[in-house]
């Protein structure tokens, strides 16, 4: 059965890739992205799918309550996948209220407009609502903690966690309270192609090419559970293909590293793969700065529940898929020269001025 599909976010890292992925997957579903092309919005992330005949790209707001409901209604929307947020700690701590606003208003924007659409259409089966989320909702874990579970209490800690959060919930009430058929996915730190260069490990590929520092915040120490984005994006298709409705799915990599590690081995690949490099070993930028403020240490998942009940499990590791990345951040500098922009270098300047050590 052919799908109608919204993507929200679907020009930002992992929209776009989930977007590639479905196209490829599912030639004859109907693919309309909504993004407001914020600074980590980008339609050349869209490259080679703007001509298709059955996808459309929307250039607007999640929190444009007319224009949403515009789109279900005249597109016949069925499925509603949810990427779009404001989705960097950082920015969250020089600036929540953009997160408060895209991540809470927006998220309860696109409930009412569905909800307000399946009710119109008869409430239909075959309609899903998936939201994309985060494993910070959970908090932070210590070194013997046991992983995060779709059991495990909410416990956020940045304004970006907390936004989050308060997205699943309302999300999980239209599902309690209405019936919506919403499914919530709480996954762990993705990487890999089309990702924007503040994020750790585009950053690190980029500043090793410019000879700039490596800043690694605090001890280096913190723990995050590494998910190459293709492998998000084919647990997302079983959850809506199979996912039930009224439920959660936590997606993780199996791939726990410290953060130093992890510099360290994109340090080793660049050495290897980037020819004349300005610093040679990559590792003599590395740099400890100011830690984040209010930091979480460690994030696991425990992705027993995708596995044992969807029979979905990651397939690259750590190390295929850091080699991955780095050959495409080597091999596509025309995408991301652009993004390194005089908003990029004010935020930049902003975050890193305060925290240097
Ligand atoms: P991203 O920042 O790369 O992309 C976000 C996209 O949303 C951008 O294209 C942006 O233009 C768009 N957007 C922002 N505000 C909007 C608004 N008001 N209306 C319409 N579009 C808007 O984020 P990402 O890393 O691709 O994350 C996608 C989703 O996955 C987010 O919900 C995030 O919380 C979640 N998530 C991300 C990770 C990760 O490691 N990146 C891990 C788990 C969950
Ligand atoms: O866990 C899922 C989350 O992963 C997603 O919900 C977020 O949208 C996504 O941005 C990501 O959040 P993180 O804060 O973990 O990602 P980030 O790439 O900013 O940082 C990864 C780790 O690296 C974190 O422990 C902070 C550290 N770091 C980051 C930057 C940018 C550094 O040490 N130095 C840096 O310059």
């Amino acid at each position: 059965m052919s799908r109608r599909l919204l993507v929200t976010g679907g020009a930002g890292f992992i929209g776009s890739n989930f977007v590639h992925h479905w196209c490829q997957h599912y030639p004859n579903d109907r693919v309309v992205v909504l993004d407001a092309l914020t600074y980590a919005g980008n339609r050349a992330n869209l490259a080679g799918l703007e001509e298709r005949e059955n996808f459309r790209f929307v250039q607007g707001d999640i929190c444009d309550r007319s224009l949403v409901d515009r789109l279900l209604q005249t597109e016949n929307i069925d499925t509603i996948t949810h990427f779009a947020a404001e989705s960097h700690v950082d920015r969250s701590i020089l600036g929540p209220g953009a997160f408060v606003q895209t991540n809470v208003v927006g998220t309860y924007t696109l409930l009412e407009a569905f909800r307000q659409h399946w009710q119109a259409n008869s409430q239909p089966a075959n309609y899903r609502f998936l939201h994309v989320s985060t494993d910070e909702v959970y908090g932070s874990l210590g070194a013997d903690d046991p992983a995060f579970s779709e059991t495990t209490p909410y416990a956020p800690n940045s304004p970006y966690s907390a936004s989050k959060a308060g997205s699943d919930h309302l999300v999980r009430a239209y599902y309690h309270t209405y019936e919506l058929p919403t499914i919530i996915t709480n996954c762990s730190n993705n990487y890999g192609p089309y990702q924007f260069p503040e994020k750790l490990i585009p950053l690190m590929c980029i500043n090793t090419l410019m000879g700039k520092p490596l800043p690694v915040y605090g001890d280096g120490k913190n723990v995050r559970d590494w998910l190459y984005v293709g492998d998000h994006c084919s647990a997302l298709d079983v959850v809506i293909n199979r996912g039930a409705p009224g439920e959660t799915y936590n997606i993780g990599g199996n791939n726990e590293v410290e953060n130093i590690n992890l510099v360290q081995m994109l340090c080793e690949l660049m050495d290897e793969l980037a020819p004349e490099l300005p610093v040679h070993p990559a590792q003599n930028l590395i740099t400890f700065v100011k830690d984040r403020p209010g930091h979480d240490r460690r994030y696991a998942i425990n992705a027993t529940k995708i596995k044992t009940q969807l029979g979905w499990t990651p397939s690259v590791t750590v190390a295929e898929g850091l080699r991955l990345t780095v050959k495409w951040y080597l091999t596509h500098h025309d995408w991301w020269q652009p993004l390194l922009s005089e908003e990029y270098q004010a935020y930049y300047q902003k975050n890193y001025v305060f925290s240097a050590s």
